[in-house]
This record gives structure tokens, C-alpha cells and sequence, in this order.
């Protein structure tokens, strides 16, 4: 199969979250099962074309945003595992510091036209390219205008004529809602497209529901997200995903084993393994003087490395550093994004001084190092589609504690003393006196640490690879080009 990946962000060259490392992954299995995989993501200008040794190709390309001809070029470079990448170069809308807006989590005021742009300009550059894809697969709101411009104002275009669309959520929290009335014309669609079953949502021009409504398949990112995103959790989407439910696929993510592997993790100060985690010792040591806190073995050392953003369960983070002050727990978080949460939890750490260290920057380095170092980590999110973060603290032998949601729920499964089964600790009512009770559970148990070493076994044992979700991706391919063979009118009329 040829399969075209569009999305706004690829690990190594540019990532804010999961997506990122999931577009950067998932083509390396796929191309390993005999597939022609190629990505497509915005050259920002913090991608360093020097160090990726991206090279121009020789075209001159436009597109155009409402009556402005916008010019771009395309460069390239090949992802490991031999994928190749294309970058679309314009400087108008991607030479600036953020990616998605400034460092204090605002979005930029032109993000609709951002990614107007960048959906066509993905369009135009496969045809440039020559690269005939049966799948495009297309990734959270950004790309959500491409199956739409295919089954509009590219219908009639012969060199989709076999090419069908998968539209993966990885959050429906973000959709871009945008006012229809100057976006559409913007955006080149006609009031005719302007429909409920359409583009319209709720009086508003919404790129998800544009990718949701005409996409020929959809996906999530795990089975419970699946589910939960047909009720309240779906935003407002759940009626499109209810109609649309014999379509939506649940298929969790995975992580890439040979990157996240602590027996041979660069970035640590000793490696270590699930037969022999001794040196995970010397982790927590380095980690602890890194944060200023005593260094003690015993002390139950707790991580969080996430997206300052309230899905992540913030508030319940901040309400627990007090009540566990008087315990012997330390805390390390690592994040960055909203100015409000970075604010409190800097304050709660002039507060507790000893008790909890904040990192509010993007560090890879220090991520690898808090995994590895941590005894438990933190995650206990409002809603989580998947999550990759619980899964990459498992291959550490690090125990999550989460809320039992999304992925998180798919992923995690509660200790249980009487049998030694579980991987974490969970609780399943979004509260701070469950939360903490959950945290203080896993704290009794880590003080025995025969029970311990159980759930650091457990943990390490717990495998989420994408070796298995990619024949699930293979599987939905077949039926998204059956589906787009068999259902298209037009197809049916020829
Ligand atoms: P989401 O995509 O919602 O942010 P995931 O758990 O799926 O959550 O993925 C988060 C990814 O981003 C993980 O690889 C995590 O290690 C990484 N990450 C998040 N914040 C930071 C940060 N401040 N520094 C380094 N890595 C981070
Ligand atoms: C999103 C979700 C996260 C998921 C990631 C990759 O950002 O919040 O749960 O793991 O996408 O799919």
C-alpha cells in the first residue's frame, strides 16, 4: 500500500506531545510490513535544516488561502527506517518561533489560515511528488480539510481517483472552530458543503467535524476513547461519531521500544534492565540531587512529565502536594504550555520547597531521566485518549498511578495484593480524596517492598508495542479503500 501520514508534528524534528512521537513511529512498523509510507508535516523554523540535512526539491508550488497566492517549496529528508519526510517550506506561516503560537500557550490569530494552507499545499505537493497514495492518513484538526477537499473540490481530480482518507483523533478537545462565514469562503468550500452532516457544527466552521463528516474511516487512539467520545466526552462530535460508528475504530498507540529502553538509554547516568534494576538506584539518586531534595532511597519519589494543559489532571496534582507534604514523598514535574497552571505550580513549589521541584520548560533529556528515576508517576487525567507517557514510565519499571479513563483505562490495571496482578494504581472517580488515597495505597506498598518489586515486575512485563496495533492499522486500510471503492457515488456512477 502507499500511505501518505499528513499531521502538524513528527518526533525528531518537531514535537509538542503524542502526536509527535506517534507520526514518527507508526510509519517505521508499517514500512517494515512491506508498505511505502512517506510523511508530510510544516517545515516550523525550529526544525534545524542542518543538523536533519533537509534538501530542497526543485519545486515551485502554490496554492491559494481566500484571494492570496500563497508560494511553497518542499524539502525532504529520510526518517530512520527509511521513510521519507517532506517539510512544506513557507515562511508566511511557519517561519516563527512557535508551532502552534507563543511560549504562553496562546494560539496564533492566523492558525486557521495556517492550516488551510498547509491541507492544500499537502495536496498539491503529493501530485508534485508523483506519489499516488491509496491511503491518506490524516491526523487531528489540522489535517481535517483534507478529506474534505477530496470529496469536494477534488472529486473529479484522476490522481485521487484510487486514493481513500483515514482521519485519526488524537484529541477532540482540539477542533479548531472557526467563524464560517469569512473561513469558508478562506478555505475555498461552497455554502453547499456548509451543512450539519457537513462542515457546519453548531453555527461554526469546525476543521474536525469537516474531517469527521467526509473522511471514508475514522480512528482513535485507544478502544475505551472510542467509546467514551460517542457520549459526553465527544465535545459535542458524539452525535457525528454515533452516526458514523460502524466507520470508528479504536486502536491504541504504541511506543517505540528501541528509543524508550533503559538498558540502553543515552541520557542516563547508569542503564538497567527488568532482570536487573539495581542501577535504577543510582537514576533516583542523580534525579534527586538534580532537584535539590534529600537523597534517600526511601523516600517515595513520584514524576510527571506532561503538557501543562487541565486534561492532564492539574488540578488534582496541585490540590495533592499539600496533603502529601507531611509524607515522605517527593515530587518532580516536567512541563510545559498554559501560563495558569505553570504560575500555581510554581507557587506550590516556593511552598514546598523540599517536597516538589518543577521543570516548566520541553526537555527531552530530563524526561528520559525523571522515567527512569521515579518510583511512581503521575497521570491522573481528566480524559486521555491514549497516552503514551504512562506506557513509555512502564518500560522503566516506573508504576503509573492514573485515573481510569481513555487509554489509561486500556493500558493500567489496578495492584491487587490477593493475586500480585496489576501494572499501577488506579482510581475511577475524578476526585482529589481518590486520588490521593490512590497515591498514598501505592505508598504503603512500596514500603514493602516485596509487594513493590511486584509491581515494578509487572510493569517492566507490560509490552504496548506497535507490532500489534499496526496490523489493526493494516486491517482498517483494506476497509477504508473497499469502503471508498464501493460507497462513493460518483465512483458508482462511472
Ligand atoms: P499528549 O500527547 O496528550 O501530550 P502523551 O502521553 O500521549 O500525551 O504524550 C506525551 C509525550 O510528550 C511523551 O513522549 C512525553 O514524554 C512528552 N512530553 C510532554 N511534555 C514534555 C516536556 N515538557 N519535556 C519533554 N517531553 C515531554
Ligand atoms: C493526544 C492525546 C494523547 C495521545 C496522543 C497520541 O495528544 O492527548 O492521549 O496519546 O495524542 O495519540
Amino acid at each position: 500500500m502507499n500511505i501518505l501520514m499528513v499531521a502538524a508534528e513528527c518526533v525528531p524534528f518537531v514535537k509538542t506531545g503524542g502526536l509527535a512521537d506517534v507520526i514518527g513511529t507508526l510509519p517505521k512498523y508499517l514500512k517494515q510490513n512491506g508498505h511505502d509510507v512517506r510523511i508530510i508535516i510544516p517545515k516550523y523554523r525550529l526544525i534545524d535544516g542542518v543538523k536533519y540535512d533537509l534538501q530542497a526539491l526543485p519545486y515551485k508550488l502554490s496554492v491559494f488561502v481566500g484571494k492570496e497566492q500563497e508560494n511553497f517549496r518542499i524539502k525532504t529528508c529520510m526518517l530512520d527506517g527509511n521513510i521519507p519526510v517532506y517539510f512544506i517550506d513557507n515562511s508566511r506561516y511557519f517561519n516563527r518561533l512557535g508551532i502552534y503560537g507563543d511560549d504562553s500557550g496562546v494560539g496564533y490569530g492566523d492558525n486557521r489560515e495556517r492550516f488551510i494552507f498547509f491541507s492544500k499545499a499537502a495536496i498539491e505537493a503529493t501530485k508534485a511528488l508523483m506519489f499516488r497514495p491509496d491511503i491518506i492518513h490524516c491526523h487531528d484538526w489540522h489535517t481535517g480539510l483534507i478529506p474534505a477537499y477530496l470529496k469536494t473540490t477534488h472529486l473529479c481530480d484522476g490522481f485521487f481517483w484510487n486514493t481513500s482518507t483515514v482521519y485519526t483523533i488524537h484529541n477532540i478537545a482540539f477542533q479548531g472552530s472557526f467563524d464560517a462565514a469569512s473561513t469558508l469562503p478562506m478555505a475555498g468550500f461552497s455554502w453547499e458543503d456548509y451543512k450539519s452532516d457537513k462542515l457546519e457544527f453548531y453555527n461554526t466552521f469546525n476543521y474536525m467535524k469537516a474531517g469527521l463528516a467526509y473522511t471514508d474511516i475514522i480512528s482513535t487512539v485507544s478502544p475505551t476513547y472510542a467509546k467514551e467520545i460517542q457520549g459526553v466526552a465527544g465535545k459535542g462530535m458524539e452525535v457525528v461519531l454515533q452516526v458514523r460508528k460502524k466507520d470508528l475504530y479504536g486502536i491504541l498507540n504504541g511506543i517505540d521500544y528501541s528509543y524508550w529502553n533503559p538498558m540502553t538509554d543515552k541520557n542516563l547516568v547508569a542503564n538497567f534492565s527488568a532482570n536487573n534494576y539495581d542501577n535504577k538506584k543510582l537514576c533516583k539518586k542523580y534525579l534527586q540531587e538534580k532537584c535539590g531534595f534529600i537523597q534517600n532511597e526511601k523516600t517515595f519519589m513520584l514524576g510527571c512529565v506532561c503538557r501543562f494543559d487541565m486534561q492532564k489532571g492539574f488540578d488534582l496534582i496541585m490540590d495533592a502536594i499539600g496533603k502529601l507534604s507531611n509524607f515522605d514523598i517527593q515530587i518532580v514535574v516536567l512541563g510545559s504550555g498554559d501560563r495558569y497552571i505553570k504560575d500555581s505550580i510554581l507557587y506550590l513549589q516556593n511552598l514546598y520547597p523540599n517536597k516538589l521541584k518543577v521543570y516548566t520548560n520541553y526537555d527531552e533529556k530530563l524526561s528520559h531521566q525523571i522515567y527512569a528515576g521515579v518510583d511512581g508517576f503521575l497521570m491522573p487525567s481528566k480524559f486521555e485518549p491514549c497516552g503514551l507517557s504512562q506506557i513509555i514510565a512502564l518500560s522503566y519499571g516506573t508504576v503509573p498511578i492514573v485515573n481510569k479513563t481513555g487509554g489509561l483505562a486500556d493500558t493500567i490495571h489496578d495492584f491487587s495484593e490477593s493475586n500480585d496482578k496489576g501494572n499501577g494504581f488506579v482510581f475511577d472517580l475524578y476526585k482529589g480524596e481518590q486520588f490521593v488515597d490512590c497515591i498514598l495505597r501505592a505508598y504503603d506498598i512500596y514500603n514493602n517492598k516485596s509487594l513493590w518489586n511486584k509491581v515494578v515486575q509487572n510493569s517492566f512485563l507490560s509490552q504496548y508495542s506497535w507490532i500489534n496495533s499496526v496490523k489493526e492499522y493494516e486491517k482498517m486500510y483494506n476497509v477504508a479503500i473497499n469502503r471508498k471503492i464501493t460507497d462513493n457515488i460518483y465512483y458508482k456512477n462511472i
